[in-house]
Order: C-alpha cells, then structure tokens, then sequence
C-alpha cells in the first residue's frame, strides 16, 4: 500500500507551552491533528477553570488563519485541588485532570504528594463524568529511574482503578509490557496513550554511542522488549490504546546541557512516524483506530469527519527549527528520513 486515507486523528497529550512558542506548536499539530488534549504543566500550572479558559483562548488566538483545530483542555492536580476546582472545570467545559506525582517530570514540582488525599477529588472527576489522566511513575529517589512506571502500577495505579470504579482513567504514554499488560487485563473505563519515540525506540538509541539529549524523555526509554510490547498492542488493534504524542518542546540549550530538559518534540513528524510504525508492523489497517477512533470513543467525544491522505514518500525531518522567539529547537528525529509524508 503506497496510500492511506483516514478519519482526521486527534492528539490526546501534548504539550503546546504558552505565549510566543505557540506560535510555533500550535500550527504545527493543526497540521494535520483536529483536536489535542492540551496538558496543563505551565509555569504556573494551569491548576483552575479560569486558568484554563484564559490558556484555551491564548492557544485558539495562535491558531493558522481557518483552522478549525480546537484544544481540549485539563487542570493540573495538586494537594490542594478541591472538589469545588472540579465542578468549576466541568462548568468551564474542561474534559480531564491531569495527576503529575510531585517531581515526577518537567514542570511537576507542583504536583501531588500525598496521592492518599485526592481520593474525593477522583470521586468528583468520576461524577462529573470527567477522566483522569495520569503520569505514573513514581518519584522515590531510590527506586531505579526504569522501574518507576511498573512501582506506580502496584503502588498506586492497581488502588486507584479498583477503589473508583466509575472514574475513566487514562494512563499516559506508556512506556513498557507492564502498563501494557496492565491495561489489557483492567476494567473497562481504563485505557492508555503512547507515543512515536516509545513506539520506534528503545533505550539503546538514547545512551548506545553516546548520549543522545534529543531522545530523553520522561517517562525514559526502556529496555527493546518493552518496545515490543507496545507494538505489538497497537498492532493487535486494541481499542484501549491511542495516539498521545506527548510532544514535548525545550530550546535545543535545555536539551543539550549539563542536566537536559525531558521531552521530545515530535509535533513535525508524529503522525507520519506512527504511519510508519504500522507500515513497519504490516498493521496499516490498525491505524485509523489507533488515530483518529479509539481515543474519541474513550473519552466520549464524536469522532471527526474529515480524512487525511497520507503517502508513501522519503522526506527528512529539519535539524533545527526557530522558534518564534529566535531560539533553535531540534524536532524529534531531526535529520532523518521518514517513509511517510501528507499529502497536501
Ligand atoms: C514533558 C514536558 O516536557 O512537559 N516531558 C516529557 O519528557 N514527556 C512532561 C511529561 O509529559 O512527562
Ligand atoms: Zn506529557
């Protein structure tokens, strides 16, 4: 197959930042994404309806002429967050509340503490029919950095999807066989998204050669039979798996520094990278499901109307890109080759 056409996808996590960096990141999912789940960790976090209202209209403002891209947006979980902020959010048309256990990640030092707490928060997300979407991995300093998302599954994860038992939960870019696995064998209600680079790499392209700033990302990239058991979940079509780039940008100085910035970039080329990855796995058929189907259904949205062609064609990714501000950012897989390209 040289060809695909399919239902317009939808990013369901990305990292858009603010002010005149969405200039850059907005038009660049518009491209070829109808709607993103837009996650909430600015500086400071998006933690209100208000906050989110205000973002939501910053990031509309950044939209291409025409565009009809529109963001969905989620508030940022804290210890402090009430049931009240939830109510509020769903009045102000917010879909998800995002849990960033506290240091987990990039821009998380607001995050949650005492995940113990929330618990009426997580009851207030279930009746407002809201989701809750989660990093899960834990922040313990001792535990090993590739073990962290398997210690949140038993920690935390196994009570939270058992002790609320109505609450949608999403389990965000999943990262190995365990979460995968987990997934699979949860209760209806929980299903998780996963990213291009989790899907196309493993840790040995971060770290085998040297180090590789451009490919770390949180949670990090495992071990290969990880990644074989995420493409083997998007391969088997299983509806409780769909596309979340976590497109995640820094200014190449953050990345390529003394202690780097986590995330990568891959709003310029995640949706040709995923066409690519079903290519790879003869899964071509799986991937409307993946991108533009399953994660509508989860989340309880329509799904789009308009198609995306895509076309067996070579192009390579820029090495660098300017950001509005003058600063140059390398985009996720700068400078290599991608087998698939839009069609315009
Ligand atoms: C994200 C970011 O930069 O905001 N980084 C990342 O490595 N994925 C945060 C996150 O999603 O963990
Ligand atoms: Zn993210």
């Amino acid at each position: 197959m040289n060809e695909i056409t399919i239902i317009k996808p939808d990013d369901w996590h990305l990292h858009f930042r603010d002010q005149d960096m969405l200039l850059e990141t907005v038009p660049a999912t518009a491209r070829c994404f109808e709607r993103a789940v837009v996650m909430p960790n600015l500086v400071p976090p998006v933690t209100t309806a208000e906050l989110a209202l205000s973002y939501k209209e910053r990031i509309l403002a950044a939209r291409p002429a025409g565009s009809t891209f529109t963001p969905l947006m989620t508030i940022y979980l804290t210890d402090k967050t009430s049931v009240e902020d939830i109510q509020d959010a769903k009045k102000a048309g917010v879909l998800a509340a995002k849990m960033y256990p506290a240091g987990a990640t990039t821009n998380s030092d607001s995050g949650v503490n005492s995940l113990e707490s929330l618990y009426p928060v997580f009851e207030a997300l279930a009746e407002n029919d809201m989701l809750l979407l989660i990093h899960g991995e834990v922040t313990q300093k001792h535990i090993d950095i590739f073990d962290r998302e398997k210690e949140f599954i038993d920690q935390h994860m196994v009570n939270i999807v058992k002790r609320v038992p109505n609450l949608k939960v999403v389990f965000e870019h999943i990262t190995t066989k365990d979460a995968a696995d987990f997934v699979l064998n949860a209760r209806e209600g929980v299903a998780a998204t996963i990213t291009p680079q989790h899907l196309l790499l493993n840790r040995n392209d971060m770290l085998d050669g040297g180090v590789r700033p451009h490919n770390y990302c949180l949670p990090i990239l495992k071990r290969s039979t990880h990644q074989e058991a995420l493409r083997a979940v998007v391969k088997s079509g299983s509806p409780k798996f769909f596309l979340g780039t976590d497109s995640a940008p820094h200014a190449r100085h953050r990345k390529e520094s003394d202690c780097g910035c986590a995330g990568c970039y891959s709003a310029w080329s995640a949706l040709e990278l995923y066409t690519q990855v079903f290519d790879e796995l003869d899964a071509l058929d799986k991937l409307e499901g993946f991108a533009s189907l399953y994660g509508a259904d989860f989340y309880g949205l329509p799904r789009n109307t308009e198609v995306v062609t895509l076309v067996r064609e070579a192009w390579d990714v820029p090495e660098s890109i300017a950001l509005p501000s003058g600063e140059p950012i390398v985009p996720f897989f700068a400078g290599k080759s991608v087998s698939w390209k839009i069609k315009t």
